[in-house]
């Protein structure tokens, strides 16, 4: 995975000095699978993703050809409905960040070692699935920040942008990344009713 090891010093830094006061929330790692079996929920977890980001980028690109305030926008409204769309019957799709622009998507318990695994040894941020305590199966991939998403979680943001960030995202993390920097990740929760083989 192309994270760059430089930039990665001042995340380093933040991440433990989170984790000295967030250790006592966070859930124990989740359990790893046979290399079987997590070589084939990485394959489905992969596939399940594809669309969804596929998705958003097509909702991103529309709205920013009108101008970034209406990129912000599709962004807002459609991430959810289109992660939504691409989950189904016992499958729920989403994304998540160490640094969150809504709360709303706050890791999910078992999402969160495994987010803070990538932040603090970028070098392991890689495709993973893992067995659930409730029985289903978890996937995760990290989200590497792209040249055209400092537009909106860069250091300098135009003021706009800015401006319409902190009206919808008052306690907005998200800015700050430059391109190659780990944004987050996708996650796919796969329910026990939909282990079946695809
Ligand atoms: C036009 C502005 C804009 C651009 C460009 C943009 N984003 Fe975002 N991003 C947002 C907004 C707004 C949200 C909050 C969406 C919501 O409310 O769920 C967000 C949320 C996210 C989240 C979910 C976690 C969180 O912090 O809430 C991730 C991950 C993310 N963006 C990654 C990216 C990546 C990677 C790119 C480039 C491919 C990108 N974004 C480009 C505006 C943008």
């Amino acid at each position: 995975m192309n994270v760059a090891a430089n930039g990665w010093l001042p995340i380093l830094m933040l991440a433990a000095g989170c984790t000295a006061t967030g250790r006592g929330t966070s859930a124990p790692p989740p359990r790893a699978l046979s290399a079987a079996d997590e070589a084939t929920w990485i394959a489905r977890g992969r596939d399940t993703v594809a669309p969804f980001k596929s998705r958003l980028m097509a909702a991103l690109q529309a709205g920013l050809a009108e101008g970034p305030d209406r990129a912000i926008d599709a962004c807002r409204v459609e991430a959810p409905a289109i992660a939504t769309a691409s989950g189904g019957p016992g499958v729920t799709v989403g994304r998540s960040s160490h640094r969150l622009r809504n709360p709303a998507n706050a890791p999910r318990p078992w999402v969160q070692p495994l987010l803070d695994g990538f932040i603090t040894t970028p070098a392991t941020a890689a495709p993973r699935a893992v067995a659930l305590s409730g029985g289903g199966i978890g996937y995760v991939e990290p989200i590497v920040l792209q040249p055209m998403c400092v537009t909106c979680h860069g250091a300098t943001l135009a003021p706009a942008v800015q401006a319409r960030i902190a009206a919808l995202y008052p306690a907005d993390q998200a800015t700050g990344f430059a391109p190659a920097d780990l944004r987050g990740v996708f996650w796919v929760e796969f329910e026990p009713a939909a282990l079946a083989p695809p």
